[in-house]
């Protein structure tokens, strides 16, 4: 979150930092996501022409200009005097000089591009003021009374902290559009028809009593790897797992799923109901019986992404390395997509953003968790998935580490598929009550009839999988990583020659 004020703080100064503190508006900037941050701090940097740029000339830069002469703040009053001996920083560093706060907070890596220089003429009240010997205002002197709007201000508000936390910001109720869903335009008649006799053998399964019940069908079922008998399943009822976890592996050792039944009854009890405290009415758990509803054609279900993706990224093979590649046009009057130079989030991150940050905060435990299971039981896998989820551009943090994004389908029973753009896997956790509903591992012949709060891993780019009809209210959190990340992990979408693009090494 710091990496957000600091973005901030490199397009504004150390005063833009006090002005948000003024306004009460730190929760605001602690919750953006994406890298909304960066694209300010260009916006305040070098505004382009228009009403922005009247706003920064005219108001902020002024208004800058004189918080510098007022409170002359230096920066050996800001940081720790380790901090300072670490970076090998002058303490004599004045905040109010705008080239070198500018040079200091530039020094910073955000995983992403360093923000264009400053435009000098649209920031020109900052530079004519005579920087003759001051005497420094320490910060913790700066209290709430210089911050306050005059009382005669007619939009005045109450004051709050700026040390306040964001956690005293009341949630909002977003009404929730229905999310366009990726799978719909896969779900012809032929694959509905297909899926339908599937679930049909499907149905047929045996559902295993133990764990070497299930072995024993395992070494049955499939030859040399491969399962013998299409058409045939075996039907996981978790309570043949024994409140144990499980782990398939194929046999050159890739995970093929990984089961777990652990959750602990504190989690797995309020799991339902602090899932529908998150959504209002138009996004909310209902009651269905597929197998009824499956003579008509199924309706289509609602999802809810809240995605990093890196598709379709803008990449910077033939670029010269020393221009940001905000200020390059393409040659061939493509207009270079800006925001897809690095990952950027789904447009329902944005759009529900007060909803999205409810939900991973109730969720946060449970997220907490599911990561600490996933490091624990698959080192190797979760070595992989997270070198991604920590390369996020502007250092920004995956509530769902390992795993970058959180698509949840509610009232869905999804048709088979494969899900061809995420990164190996995918982790599936149901919620709600319902019967039925198992999750179908078509190549393995598996179905895991997972209760809510059990949660599946398994390869959902090379395995196809569809649900089995249920009954009840039912809805699925799924995690998974885009797997174009992995171009922006390796050489940060081929931007990695570019020195203005300043990341941590892998
Ligand atoms: C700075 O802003 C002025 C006024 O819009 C513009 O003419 C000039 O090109 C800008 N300078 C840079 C380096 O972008
Ligand atoms: C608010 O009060 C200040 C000082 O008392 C005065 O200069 C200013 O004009 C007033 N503003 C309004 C909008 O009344
Ligand atoms: C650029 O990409 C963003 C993010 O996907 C998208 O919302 C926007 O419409 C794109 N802009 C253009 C001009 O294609
Ligand atoms: C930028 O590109 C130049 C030339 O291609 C290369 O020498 C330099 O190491 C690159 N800088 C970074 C930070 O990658």
């Amino acid at each position: 979150m710091g990496s957000k004020f600091i973005a901030l703080a490199a397009g504004g100064s150390i005063y833009i930092l006090i002005v948000i503190a003024g306004l009460g508006l730190q929760s605001r900037i602690g919750n953006m996501v994406g890298t909304l941050q960066c694209d300010l701090a260009t916006l305040f940097r070098n505004p382009p022409e228009g009403s922005m740029q009247h706003l920064v000339e005219t108001k902020i830069a002024p208004m800058i200009a004189q918080m510098k002469v007022k409170y002359p703040l230096y920066i050996a009053t800001i940081f720790s005097s380790a901090i300072l001996r670490d970076l090998g920083l002058s303490r004599e560093l004045a905040c109010d000089d705008l080239d070198r706060s500018d040079y200091f907070f530039d020094a910073v890596i955000l995983n992403s591009f360093t923000i264009v220089p400053r435009n000098k003429s649209i920031w020109a009240a900052c530079y004519t003021q005579s920087t003759g010997q001051k005497i420094p205002t320490t910060l913790h002197l700066l209290n709430h009374m210089e911050l306050y709007t005059p009382s005669n201000w007619t939009a005045s508000r109450s004051y709050t902290s700026p040390l306040t936390d964001i956690d005293e910001e009341m949630y909002d109720d977003t009404s929730i559009s229905r999310g366009s869903s990726p799978l719909l335009s896969l779900t012809g008649k032929d694959r509905d028809r297909w899926t339908i006799q599937e679930r049909k053998y499907a149905e047929k399964a045996i559902a295993v009593c133990s764990m070497d019940d299930l072995q024993e069908k395992l070494t049955n079922i499939y030859k040399h790897g491969i399962k013998c008998t299409e058409k045939e399943y075996i039907h996981i009822p978790m309570s043949a797992l024994n409140d144990k976890d499980l782990n398939i592996r194929s046999c050159d050792d890739r995970l093929l799923v990984f089961i777990s039944t652990s959750m602990p009854a504190e989690f797995r009890d309020s799991l339902t109901d602090i899932f529908e405290t998150c959504f209002d009415q138009s996004f909310c758990l209902v009651e269905r019986d597929t197998w009824k509803d499956e003579t008509h054609n199924h309706p289509a279900f609602q999802s809810m992404y809240w995605s990093w993706y890196n598709r379709h990224g803008t990449r910077g093979d033939d670029a010269p390395s020393d221009v940001q590649p905000c200020l390059l046009e393409r040659q061939d009057c493509m207009h270079t997509n800006h925001s897809q130079i690095m990952p950027y989030v789904s447009r329902e991150m944005h759009g529900h953003e007060e909803t999205y940050h409810h939900f991973m905060k109730v969720f946060q435990n449970v997220f907490e968790w599911i990561r600490t299971m996933i490091e624990t039981c698959l080192p190797e896998e979760y070595s992989v998935l997270s070198q991604v989820a920590r390369m996020l551009p502007g250092n920004a943090y995956s509530p769902v580490h390992p795993f970058t994004s959180l698509v949840i389908n509610i009232n869905a029973q999804t048709q088979g598929h494969r899900d061809t753009g995420d990164q190996e896997f995918c982790l599936v956790m149901p919620v709600g009550t319902y019967t039925g509903g198992g999750l179908a591992l078509v190549e393995p012949g598996l179905i895991l009839d997972l209760r809510p709060g059990d949660f599946a891993i398994f390869r959902s780019c090379d395995v196809t999988h569809f649900n089995m009809n249920y009954r009840g209210k039912r809805a699925s959190l799924v995690l998974h990583t885009d797997k174009e990340m992995n171009a922006w992990l390796e050489r940060r979408n081929n931007w990695d020659h570019n020195l203005t693009l300043q990341s941590y090494t892998n």
